[in-house]
């Protein structure tokens, strides 16, 4: 990839106590792009971030953000970064803009108030500015956290577990919200564990586990590449073999020759079709059936399978 907003090479990160959350770790991000790091609890997506964000320091390997060496430059580098971290934290007291204005400054950014009122206005916060922090509803609060990260308006955006326990509504609105931030220009890095958020938003997936990275792809090529269909159609009379004329099929009988299951395509739709075409050719060829059931693989199958074997998909 050439120029990458962020070039993380072998990063390794071994806890204090011995627990290794990163294990050599290579990832490029594209400018511009929404990047889905997708994996269950404790894969190391929060150490991943942190590493970046100058939070904590890798065992090894070398991460380079806007072209220069994070750990050398790590303030340059920090203020062109906004964080939206995964457990609440400010000062439950403070004011809304205060607290706003405050992350402005943080790491040396120049005080911008109209900056800030658009921030405010576009996550619905303005009539909450002058509100104590404590005041605010739940997600309220997530919104506050997402006006501080982006207070600064960062180039790139980190969002750890942006929806995790919100509800459905504002689980929509962050994806507005995310997707405003894309035709803007801003690169956006998201972790979940909810694939319908990764298959929703992301134009890459990197799939994590247990500190290594299986497979990063686009997300449509991840769905080309590992994505399946199913069919399962009850036949009215039961068969011995497969007939000659659906020999082209990915077929199998099942049921003692009372179920025609067809397993293939690619999740492009690929299957779908073929289904449909095989149906076709069912009627030409007089075969009754009294039943079809399909079912499409969705990402949540195909990142369940890969953690589960583990392994690096071919
Ligand atoms: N400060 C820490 N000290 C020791 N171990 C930690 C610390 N933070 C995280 N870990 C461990 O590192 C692993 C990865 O954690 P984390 O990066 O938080 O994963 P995720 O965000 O994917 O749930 C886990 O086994 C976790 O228990
Ligand atoms: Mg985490």
């Amino acid at each position: 990839m050439d120029n990458p907003i962020l070039d993380i090479r072998n990063l390794s990160k071994t806890y204090k106590g011995g627990t290794t959350a990163l294990a050599g770790v290579d990832l490029q991000i594209r400018k511009g792009e929404i990047f889905a790091l997708l994996g269950p609890n404790g894969a190391g997506k929060t150490t991943l971030i942190g590493a970046v964000c100058g939070l904590l320091r890798p065992t090894s390997g070398t991460i380079e953000a806007f072209g220069k060496d994070a750990a050398r430059y790590w303030r340059d580098v920090r203020r062109r970064i906004g964080l939206v971290p995964q457990e609440l934290a400010f000062d439950m007291f403070a004011q809304v803009d205060h607290s706003v204005q405050y992350s402005q400054g943080l790491f040396g950014s120049p005080r911008n108030d109209a900056h800030i009122e658009e921030v405010l206005r576009s996550l619905s916060l303005w009539d909450k500015r002058s509100a104590k922090i404590r005041e605010l509803s739940g997600g309220m609060k997530r919104r506050v956290m997402i006006a501080k990260a982006l207070s600064h308006d960062p180039e790139l955006l980190f969002l750890d577990e942006p929806t995790a326990g919100v509800d459905v509504e504002l689980r929509r609105d962050m994806w507005k919200q995310i997707g405003a931030l894309r035709d803007r220009g801003t690169t956006v890095i998201l972790t979940t564990h909810y694939i319908e958020e990764a298959q929703e938003m992301a134009d890459r997936v990197g799939v994590i586990n247990k500190g290594r990275l299986l497979l990063v792809d686009e997300k449509a090529a991840i769905m080309a590449k590992l994505g399946s269909t199913e069919a399962r159609i009850s036949l009215s009379q039961a068969l011995d073999v497969i007939p000659q004329a659906l020999a082209s099929y990915p077929l199998s009988l099942e049921n003692d020759g009372r179920t025609l299951v067809y397993r293939g395509g690619d999740g492009t739709g690929k299957g779908k079709r073929e289904v449909a075409e095989l149906v076709s050719s069912l009627v030409t060829q007089g075969i009754a059936f009294e039943g079809i059931e399909t079912r499409e693989s969705s990402l949540e199958d195909i990142f369940v399978d890969l953690v589960e074997r583990g392994e690096v998909p071919a």
